[in-house]
């Protein structure tokens, strides 16, 4: 089926492989590749910098609302800047991964961060990972995929991985499980499949299949020739 809008929507909580994957399809199709976490995190960011006080919703919109943010769609460079200041290793920290569910259930800061993640991929051939892109950014995506993996396999990739933002010595699978609930339970755009999101398990495929199964999926709803 042809469609003007060329997008993969691509979901999933903290671990499933969706950055791996997103990244590996823009890259074979030469699109562009967007990690809508990395824009929260900047706003999260913005707030902390700013010393709001995080139960105070309305305080945490006005701080988010003066932000610049910019992340890269380049899936070969991956790139955050905020008010124009590279804080690409920063809004991975621990501090940031703490704040980051509090930020984004704020309503405001999720429209506004929908705006901007909208104006960075483009319609024209763009792969965005992220926990809502499916249900509001792209409700209308031709291709969507929900991962999932199990929560020792997910807890076990965030261990290994440098860029979990999990303190050194933290409990990663308390710190997953802690987001989890906060993503999955916030009254905004919480972390759900679309009803009609592919579900793909990645606790026993490796990427690459994983990457092959929703190329297939591109072809199929004639993303690609
Ligand atoms: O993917 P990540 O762990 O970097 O995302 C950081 C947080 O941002 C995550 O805990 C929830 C939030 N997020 C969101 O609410 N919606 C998205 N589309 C992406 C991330």
């Amino acid at each position: 089926m042809a469609t003007s809008l060329r997008v993969i929507a691509l979901d999933g909580p903290s671990g499933s492989g969706k950055s791996t994957v997103a990244r590996a399809v823009a890259r074979q199709l030469r699109w562009r590749y967007l990690d809508t976490g990395a824009t929260y995190r900047a706003a999260t960011l913005a707030v902390l910098r700013a010393g709001t006080d995080l139960t105070d919703a309305t305080a945490i919109a006005a701080a988010v609302a003066q932000a610049s943010i910019v992340v890269s769609t380049d899936p070969d460079r991956a790139g955050t800047t905020l008010d124009g200041e590279d804080v690409a290793a920063e809004i991975r920290g621990p501090e940031v991964t703490q704040a980051v569910s509090a930020v984004s259930a704020v309503p405001d800061v999720r429209s506004r961060m929908v705006a901007l993640q909208r104006s960075l991929a483009g319609q024209d051939g763009a792969v965005l990972e992220g926990r809502d892109i499916g249900t509001a950014v792209f409700p209308e995506a031709p291709v969507k995929v929900f991962l999932d993996a199990s929560p020792e396999v997910r807890a076990s990739r965030r261990a290994g991985d440098v860029d979990t933002g999990v303190a050194a010595g933290g409990d990663v699978a308390a710190d997953l499980a802690r987001r989890d609930r906060l993503d999955s339970s916030r009254a905004a755009s919480p972390l759900q499949p679309a009803e009609d999101a592919v579900h793909l398990d990645s606790s026993s495929l490796d990427a690459d299949a994983v990457v092959q199964r929703v190329l297939e999926l591109a072809r199929s709803a004639g993303l690609t020739g």
